[in-house]
């Protein structure tokens, strides 16, 4: 049975990666890009590799844009098998000015707007998408996560980014609880330091590395791990 699977912020970086991954493992990819032209070049890209991608806007911002998408999947595919919830934003640096953004200069703003990407966006996601795969009982959720969002491990700087992984991580926690009896099987990944916009030229891993362990939770085995958090596919400490 060929699967479908729907990336958020596919249009460059790890998400790009992973469409690019998903799609040579002989699955059906849906690539979603908050900007249309940017996410159809990338689409385009990758159809034109041969690989079944196709693409679709997506702003996890955005209501309406996400009962577009879900209007939209319904009606032309009446199902969804993975969702790789990887579009974020880490935005501290960027709002406070500073080279170390220090939570006691954190503006309220910066982690609403946060929040509003990197949790409410997949908190959305899911509740549009679970009802789908749970009609089909089969379901298999990425949510991208980062070891700066891990409680065992925290430290000080981009607050907003942090508390916003630490959430997302719950929430998988969460979801996974609630979908215990099912085979829908929900997980947080932290990708290591990866090479792309958000985490700049200095990053230790490639796209590639970066993604393996995304496409590894996509891909899991009915017996597979559930509500947990992972790096180089082994599950660590949230
Ligand atoms: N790179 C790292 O070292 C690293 C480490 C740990 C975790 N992560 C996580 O990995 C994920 C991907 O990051 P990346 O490194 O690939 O970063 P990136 O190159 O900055 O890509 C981020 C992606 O998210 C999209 N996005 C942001 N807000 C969105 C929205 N409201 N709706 C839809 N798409 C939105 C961006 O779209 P636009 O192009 O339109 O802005 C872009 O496609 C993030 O969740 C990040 O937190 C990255």
């Amino acid at each position: 049975m060929k699967r479908l699977a729907l990336v958020t912020g596919g249009n460059r970086g790890l998400g790009f990666e992973a469409c690019r991954q998903l799609a040579k493992n002989g699955i059906d990819v849906i690539l979603t890009s908050r900007d249309a032209k940017k996410g159809q070049a990338a689409a385009d890209e990758l159809k034109s590799a041969g690989l079944p991608v196709t693409f679709h806007q997506l702003d996890v911002n955005s209501e309406q844009s996400i009962t577009d998408l879900k209007n939209f999947i319904e009606k032309e595919h009446g199902r969804l098998d993975i969702l790789v919830n990887n579009a974020g934003v880490m935005i501290d640096r960027k709002n406070n000015g500073d080279e170390y953004p220090s939570v006691l200069k954190a503006e309220l703003e910066t982690f609403r707007q946060t929040m509003e990407s990197n949790v409410f966006g997949v908190l959305r996601l899911c509740q549009v998408f679970i009802p789908l795969m749970k009609k089909n009982n089969y379901g298999r959720i990425v949510n991208v996560s980062s070891g700066m969002g891990q409680l065992s491990y925290m430290s000080g700087g981009w607050p907003a980014y942090r508390v916003s992984k630490t959430a997302l991580n719950s929430l998988t926690a969460i979801l996974a609880y609630e979908v215990k009896d099912t085979n829908i099987l929900i997980n947080s990944v932290c990708p290591g330091w990866v090479k792309t916009e958000m985490g700049g030229p200095n990053a230790t891993r490639n796209v590639e590395e970066g993604v393996d362990t995304m496409v590894y939770l996509a891909t899991l085995p009915d017996n597979g791990p559930r509500g947990k958090l992972l790096r180089d596919r082994q599950i660590i400490a949230w």
